[in-house]
């Protein structure tokens, strides 16, 4: 799976990238591979069924990679001897999640301020682990010089591919990315490296491979933002032109992730509140106010009035943030 270049990924995002939203994802192209929410990992720990079940129904065609987040030996190896049963390609470890919740406990990005304690779980997991095993992580927790050290660490476990948040957890999710430091991972690492961070257009995804020599392409928010995007970047690496969804087809498909994530029994104002998780992401894309009265929507009247509003019409969306749109 990870040798077919370039890989598009989607990333995993917690409460976001369900089995719905990987449906959804689908019907516009699609990732080549799909990355779980993560499971949590501790000594009292049952593989989340609602995860499981993504994976047990996956209906894309397209193979799961299952992330675990946790620091506990023991338990990491009883988890993924357990989710490498199920039908996923690979088990991943989090070592970026810079949520204080979970780095104070030493968990996902918190891990990376202890190299040898990662050295020892990657070759324990790489023991139990028979199918691939793979890492994503961020260049360290303070500082982007830890990369170095974590790379020689990466490079001793016969990982099966990489994929590098170009960040740190101090950073979050603030800009710059260190592309520059996923070029490095690709000239260190033995395996392949799956590029992730802030990439929004088909253009840029283009430049960040030939940049980084990575194999692939990690894509969060933006594939939130803009399902085409899997397609763009397959337009623009084939050398097409890039067709770019209509204000009409935008409503489409915001419509469609209301369908998709509507819960039977969730009430109006908890099923806008869950869709303005998508929305912040999209609405950022969308000129004027949109966003902003999205937000104070509350029920199913107004959150599709207000989408009526700014998305009635058939000029084409680049749906970019607006960094990207001011140069
Ligand atoms: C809402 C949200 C939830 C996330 N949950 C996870 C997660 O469960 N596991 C993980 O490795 N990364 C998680 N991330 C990080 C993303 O996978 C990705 O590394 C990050 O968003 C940068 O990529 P992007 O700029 O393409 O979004 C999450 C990010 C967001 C925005």
């Amino acid at each position: 799976m990870f040798d077919s270049a370039p890989l598009l990924a989607l990333a995993p995002m917690q409460e976001v990238t369900d089995g719905a939203f990987w449906t959804l994802v689908h019907q516009y192209g699609g990732a080549d591979v799909y990355w779980t929410e993560y499971f949590r990992v501790h000594s009292t720990s049952t593989p989340e069924k609602k995860i499981v079940e993504a994976i047990t129904r996956n209906t894309t065609g397209r193979p799961v990679v299952a992330q675990m987040i946790g620091n506990d030996i023991p338990e990491l190896v009883r988890t993924a001897r357990f989710l490498q049963q199920l039908p996923v390609a690979a088990i991943d470890l989090n070592l970026g999640c810079p949520a204080p919740i979970v780095y104070r406990k030493c968990a996902g990005g918190g891990l990376l301020r202890e190299p040898q304690r990662i050295d020892a779980i990657l070759g324990a997991l790489r023991d139990a682990v028979q199918i691939k095993f793979t890492v994503k992580t961020r260049l360290g927790f303070a500082a982007v010089d830890e990369f170095d050290q974590l790379l020689s660490i990466f490079g001793k476990h016969s990982l099966d591919a990489l994929t590098v948040h170009a960040r740190t957890v101090a950073q979050m999710y603030r800009l710059p990315v260190h592309y520059d430091r996923i070029r490095q991972a690709v000239e260190r690492m033995p395996c392949p490296v799956i590029a992730n961070g802030h990439v929004y257009s088909a253009e840029q995804a283009q430049e960040l491979l030939t940049l980084t020599g990575a194999r692939g392409l990690m894509i969060g928010r933006g594939v939130i933002r803009s399902p085409w995007l899997f397609n763009q970047i397959r337009q623009q690496l084939r050398g097409e032109a890039v067709t770019l969804p209509t204000g009409r087809e935008v409503a489409a498909y915001i419509r469609a992730l209301w369908e998709s994530q509507a819960g039977a029994d969730r009430p109006e104002h908890k099923q806008c509140e869950r869709m303005k998780k998508f929305l912040n992401y999209l609405g950022e894309g969308v000129p004027g106010m949109f966003l902003h009265q999205i937000r104070r929507s509350q029920t199913a009247a107004e959150f599709h009035g207000i989408c009526r509003e700014f998305l009635d019409h058939d000029r084409p969306m680049a749906l970019l943030p607006a960094e990207l749109t001011a140069t």
